[in-house]
């Protein structure tokens, strides 16, 4: 079997009385590409700021890279990298200072951070931006820089929380492009998203609804649940199919 590198079981979070997680069982696999979907308000962000030590659970467990989080993120945290949903850049450091300050974070090497912002900077094509203060980048600019930030100490695990929202469709091909090169070297990949034809391109997904995962595995296993007349139904179909027909949570509200 291939081994988890995200495993949550029973996982609750709850805000007030609202559950905004809701005993979600998890499982990420080494060298995976797993996408998670569901509606605004789902619980994506709140999952993935568990996974990440961010955020503490109400009820359940998160084990990540064999270690429990939040308890032992201390010895795993270098191995992650985490694009958040809102931009994590600091707007009045310039591109290259906002690469060194989270090169500093994770620890790294001088030289190392020096070696990779270059890297990062050329891959990104913001060569000509290094200097540039973050608050002056465009939109698509300062998610290209949020994702060079995450990537800057070649985690083996990505959390991306939406990190194509907003790009035109030429840098949304480019991220992903990203991606699938960062999987093929072994990295494994955890992103949300709300372009569902992004969904396709993982090798499984989960979908969310009110805290709940209703469904997960790979987009054929997902279409093979969707009764349809011979053609294959397009992710949104299976989406409204899966949102529409899975059972609710008891006590939901619709
Ligand atoms: N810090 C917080 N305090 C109170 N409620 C919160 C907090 N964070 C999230 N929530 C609530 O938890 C629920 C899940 O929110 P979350 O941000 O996880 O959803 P999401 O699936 O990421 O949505 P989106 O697609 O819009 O990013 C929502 O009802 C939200 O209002
Ligand atoms: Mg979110």
């Amino acid at each position: 079997m291939v081994e988890a590198i995200i495993e949550t079981a029973e996982l609750v979070r709850l805000f007030g009385a609202r559950r905004a997680v809701d005993r979600v069982d998890l499982r990420v696999k080494k060298g995976e590409i797993y996408g998670l979907v569901g509606p605004s308000g789902a619980g994506k962000t709140t999952l993935i700021r568990m996974i990440c030590g961010l955020l503490p659970p109400s009820e359940g467990s998160v084990t990540v890279l064999g270690r429990s989080v939040p308890r032992e993120f201390h010895a795993i945290e270098a191995r992650i990298g985490y694009m958040p949903q809102e931009s994590a850049v600091y707007r009045d450091l310039t591109v290259a200072e906002n690469l060194l300050f989270f090169g500093r974070i994770y620890g790294m090497a001088g030289r190392r951070i020096t070696a990779r912002t270059d890297e990062l900077l050329v891959l990104m094509h913001m060569r000509e931006l290094r200097k540039q203060r973050a608050s002056r980048l465009s939109g698509g600019e300062k998610q290209r820089l949020s994702l060079a930030c995450a990537l800057l100490h070649d985690p083996e695990l990505l959390l991306l929380d939406e990190p194509t929202i907003g790009l035109d469709p030429a840098l949304r091909i480019e991220f992903w492009a990203h991606f699938d090169s960062l999987n093929r070297a072994g990295r494994t990949i955890l992103i949300t998203t709300h372009y569902l034809a992004e969904a396709e391109r993982c090798g499984r997904v989960g979908m969310m609804r009110r805290g709940r995962l209703i469904a997960d595995g790979t987009p054929e296993d997902l279409k093979a649940q969707v009764p349809s007349a011979g053609k294959s139904p397009s992710m949104e179909e299976v989406f409204l199919y899966i949102t529409q027909h899975a059972p609710s949570a008891e006590g939901g509200t619709p």
